[in-house]
């Protein structure tokens, strides 16, 4: 399957901006989302400085339409990476008194990013890929949506984040048997912590930390190879699928005693 043309949210930062910079080259096209502006621009000077030709879109991901409008305006796609996303954990400034209550805004607009905004990506992408043709390997085109470790665990520290990432997980292995046969590839990305802005205030130590390169190199090692599910670190997720397997009380006793899991250690999302 040919990747000429390439679309990417979250390209503003971290992940995202990671991989529109390795994946730059002559000869392609990025289409490149972000909501700042600064910083996408900083995204787009490097991928055009390796060569590719890039289209730069300010977009918020939990706009239905406009996303819709932006993914089917591209007239075709080779590639989706679904890469903006946010966290945030249980302080709660509105109930000082419930510090491990989540703020409704908070829980709302994790799942309009991490969920909604997925499947703003995902929906219009596999739309317009049905109609495209089938290149010599019989595949049409590729999607991919990054989840996370965290969606293997409920993990009281995170939990809207937890669930918004579990449901994308999910939903991207669920219908990628079908997808396939109509000639798309999904991908999901369970990863543990990687080295970006999004963890940079963490006020708890990272196990497994990766570098923000070597991820998104992992991701597209994983890509090449049509892995549906692409799994780093390996014993985090397999520490965290036995965690799950757990009595709920037990691995509930052990989270809230992990400083990832106390209240406030975890930065307060940008909610506007
Ligand atoms: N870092 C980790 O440890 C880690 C671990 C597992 C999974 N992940 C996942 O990896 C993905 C990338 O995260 P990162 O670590 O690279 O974080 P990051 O550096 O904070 O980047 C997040 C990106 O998401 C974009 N974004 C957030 N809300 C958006 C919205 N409503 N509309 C459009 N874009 C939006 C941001 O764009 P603007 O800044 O332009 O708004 C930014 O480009 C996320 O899905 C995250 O959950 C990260």
């Amino acid at each position: 399957m040919k990747h000429d043309s390439i679309l990417i949210t979250g390209a503003s930062s971290g992940l995202g901006r990671a991989l529109a910079q390795t994946l730059a080259r002559p000869g392609r096209k990025l289409w490149l989302g972000g909501r700042n502006a600064a910083r996408l621009e900083e995204t787009a000077r490097h991928c055009i400085s390796q060569g590719a030709a890039v289209e730069l879109k300010l977009c918020d991901v939990t706009h239905t339409a406009a996303m819709a409008e932006w993914v089917q305006g591209t007239g075709g796609l080779d590639m989706v990476l679904a890469c903006a996303g946010i966290t945030g954990g249980t302080r709660n400034p509105l109930h000082p008194d419930h510090p491990a209550a989540e703020p409704e805004p908070q829980i709302r607009r994790i799942f309009a990013t991490d969920l909604h905004g997925v499947l703003n990506t995902v929906l219009p992408a596999l739309e317009l890929m049905e109609r495209q043709p089938r290149a010599a390997d019989g595949m049409r085109g590729r999607i991919c949506a990054i989840s996370s470790v965290a969606g293997l665990v409920s993990f009281p520290g995170t939990p809207s984040y937890s669930a918004a990432k579990a449901a994308v997980d999910r939903f991207m292995v669920a219908t990628g048997g079908n997808a396939k046969k109509a000639g798309i590839l999904l991908s999901s990305v369970v990863c543990g912590f990687i080295d970006t802005p999004m963890v940079a205030r963490n006020a708890f130590p990272m196990p497994g930390l990766t570098d923000v390169q070597s991820a998104s190199r992992r991701i597209l090692r994983g890509l090449a190879r049509n892995e549906r599910r692409i799994t780093f670190p390996l014993w985090l997720a397999a520490g965290s699928r036995l965690m799950d397997m757990l009595p709920i009380r037990l691995a509930e006793a052990y989270y809230t005693h992990q400083p990832a899991g106390a209240a406030g250690s975890m930065p307060e999302p940008d909610l506007t």
